[in-house]
């Protein structure tokens, strides 16, 4: 426990423990004056006293733990985590004031592109990665959700397709935008009424061609190959209710070479993903 938590806020040992204290303390000294205030302006006598209690302690925790992290040398790391909370709060960057775009990335197998799309929003101020969601247990991409302490929720077909479509999953972590980076299930109806426009697929191929129910993963290379096409590339698109039908976003091409195979086109065609859909995913929502 206190390991992941040592990786969790960057810390060492020692400022590890002078954390803990002085969530210790700070929070002492929010109960001891949130009661002192209350006795001194004679309001814990009255029926609300519990709610005036609690929303005292709610607004002196803060001052409280900033003031004992000064002596014990923590100032920086709980100004930050402060502002962190705040942020989480108001749903707002705490510099310009700006919304934040809670992104969720749908993904079911390695995850490539989502470890890819996760590194490029790490630092970001205005986007951030608030929940992989993914259908098959076990993938990698849960795998990479954890290792960058990045929530993830597993979903089922029934309630996926046929339900609620795990809206009420995706408005608890206050999702605004959906990238889907080697999601296989269509999206239901449901979903796309309530992101329209704010769904975002990429496939491995040049839509129109190549694209459609039962096209993925190497089957779209193997016909791109079997087609005698001297390009291919990779495609992003918004999502509507068809299989990869959606108004394109953007395009870029590499060369099919005379022996290629679907494995090293496949090698290609990641290459171009990485670089280019986090970028393009940075720019539609800076529009
Ligand atoms: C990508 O090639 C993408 O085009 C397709 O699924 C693949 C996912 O790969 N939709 P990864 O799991 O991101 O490595």
């Amino acid at each position: 426990m206190f390991e992941k938590l040592k990786q969790r806020w960057k810390v060492n040992g020692l400022n590890l423990v002078l954390i803990i204290a002085t969530f210790a303390l700070g929070g002492s000294l929010c109960g001891y004056a949130g009661r002192k205030i209350l006795m001194f302006t004679g309001l814990e006598k009255g029926a609300l006293w519990i709610i005036l209690y609690v929303l005292l302690i709610t607004l002196l925790w803060p001052i409280c733990v900033l003031l004992i992290s000064i002596p014990l040398g923590q100032f920086t790391f709980f100004r930050k985590y402060i502002v962190k909370i705040w942020g989480k709060i108001s749903g707002r960057n705490h510099k310009t004031g700006s919304k934040i775009t809670q992104i969720a990335i749908f993904a079911s197998g390695a995850g490539s592109n989502a470890q890819q799309i996760i590194n490029h929003f790490n630092a970001s101020e205005n986007i951030k990665i608030a929940l992989v969601v993914c259908n098959k247990p076990g993938a990698g991409v849960l795998t990479i959700a954890e290792k960058s302490g990045n929530p993830s929720l597993l979903i089922e077909k029934e309630r996926f397709a046929s339900g609620d479509a795990y809206l009420t999953e995706l408005a608890k972590y206050k999702i605004d935008f959906i990238v889907l980076a080697g999601f296989l299930w269509k999206m239901p109806v449901n979903l796309i009424q309530a992101y329209q426009k704010k769904i975002v697929n990429i496939h491995p191929a040049l839509l129109p061609k190549y694209g459609g129910k039962g096209m993925y993963g190497n089957r779209v290379h193997e016909a791109v190959i079997a087609a005698n096409e001297t390009q291919s590339g990779i495609t992003i698109h918004y999502v509507d209710e068809i299989y990869d039908h959606g108004e394109i976003i953007f395009q870029a091409t590499c060369e099919v070479a005379a022996n290629e195979t679907a494995a090293s086109l496949a090698q290609k065609i990641h290459v171009l993903e990485h670089a280019n859909f986090p970028r393009v995913i940075a720019e539609i929502l800076q529009k």
